[in-house]
């Protein structure tokens, strides 16, 4: 069913005040995720954090079963953390990897895994790859397939970059791990909440995301998901009293599912306020999501690319809610801060965030808009009208 805006906007308590295009940055929660938190916080203030967090016990179960209901899988297969970074690095930095091994990555790769991975390579004698891309910026399924032998460990890929609204065959690159049997981390924070992310039919063995972009949670939320037969075969790079059991003075057990990726101190709020931005999504239906924020991204590109000096640099065969573009007129840093002024959010992708595509494409800082369902047409048109009128000025 198509996504009824206007209900969705009224839940929306920040669409009253700004015109807010950096969705991929941190979105809007919604009033129910937002009285969620509040109530939590309002519980740890009246009765006390661990007795409020005893109070939360079912909102919390709900949050794994809303994650686990998003994904298609176990509630035992999904771990909660503090940002998307330290899901993926808690699945990345776990795997035993070696001199001689092969971690294949793409060109779209985030900054801070790009780095974990040449920290390993330093440590390990470990080799990044860089897969090939395709002329509209995917990774190379085909030249993947290619490069996969028996050293290959991994397979990393940004579902979505941060830098643009190109979306990589994330099925398809699946096959490929599933046909070689190589493990396959899916960085899903871009995508996560703006499209469907079913693990079994992508076929990743572990995947995360963060709660603030598109899935509209708390900041300083996140989730990894390991499938079950991979779980015991990562052993966490960090253990505590809750991710593994003191046994005997000198032993102690890791947790059997995926709790052994957590820590036990942790945002309760935030997690109970992702539990309902989970589920607040889930409500829209993530298809339908999709299918109002491509066209909504789609339109927005269309009006950019008319307005004198704009460039929009995005790539892909399938392009999502995130447009990225730069102006003759202004450095991106300069229109973020312009467009502030009339209560227009926007954000800047440096180079430095994406630095092989940005060097591979010769990219400035970018300017990035990213739309979700609860943005209009109507703010489409004002944006570019704001637009058009600096940039001529
Ligand atoms: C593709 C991608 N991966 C990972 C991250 C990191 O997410 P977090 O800030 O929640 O750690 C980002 C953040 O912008 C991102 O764009």
């Amino acid at each position: 069913m198509a996504i009824d805006v206007e209900p969705v906007r009224a839940h929306t308590p920040g669409a009253d005040h700004v015109l807010h295009f950096n969705n991929a940055g941190a979105a809007l929660p919604p009033q129910p995720v937002l009285d969620a938190q509040v109530h939590h916080l309002r519980r740890e203030a009246e009765i006390g954090g661990y007795e409020a967090e005893a109070e939360a016990e079912e909102a919390l179960r709900n949050t794994y079963d809303a994650i686990a209901r998003m994904l298609g899988c176990d509630a035992g297969e999904v771990a909660l953390l503090e940002n998307a970074t330290r899901a993926w690095d808690m699945a990345f930095y776990g795997l035993p990897f070696g001199a001689g091994d092969r971690i294949l990555t793409s060109r779209a790769a985030y900054a801070s895994n790009h780095i974990a991975c040449l920290q390993v390579a330093e440590r390990t004698g470990a080799a990044v790859e860089v897969v090939p891309h395709t002329a509209t910026g995917e990774v190379d399924v085909d030249a993947l397939r290619s490069m996969m032998d028996d050293d290959v460990a991994l397979i990393a890929l940004t579902h979505v970059p941060t830098n643009g609204g190109l979306v990589n065959p994330a099925t398809e690159v699946g096959d490929v791990a599933n046909e070689a049997d190589v493990p396959f981390l899916l960085d899903a924070c871009q995508s996560a909440g703006q499209m469907p992310l079913p693990v079994d039919e992508i076929g990743c063995t572990m995947l995360s995301a963060t709660g603030r972009k598109y899935l509209r949670g708390p900041r300083g939320t996140g989730f990894l998901y390991v499938r079950q037969d991979w779980i015991e075969r990562i052993e966490p790079p960090l253990l505590d009293l809750h991710a593994a059991t003191w046994t005997g003075p000198d032993t102690y057990e890791i947790h059997p599912d995926a709790r052994r990726f957590e820590t036990w101190e942790g945002h309760v709020a935030g997690f109970v306020g992702l539990g309902t931005a989970v589920e607040y999504a889930l409500d829209q239906g993530l298809g339908a999501i999709r299918d109002r924020v491509q066209p909504l991204a789609a339109t927005l590109r269309t009006a950019l690319a008319d307005v004198p000096g704009v460039t929009v640099r995005d790539q892909g065969r399938t392009r999502c809610g995130i447009t990225t573009f730069t102006t003759e007129q202004m450095d991106a840093a300069a229109l973020q801060s312009t467009l502030r002024e009339h209560d227009i959010n926007v954000s800047v992708s440096p180079p430095a965030s994406t630095r092989l595509d940005a060097e591979a494409r010769n990219l400035p800082a970018l300017v990035r808009a990213s739309v979700h369902y609860y943005n209009t047409e109507a703010e489409i048109e004002r944006f570019v009208d704001v637009l058009s009128d600096l940039l001529d000025a």
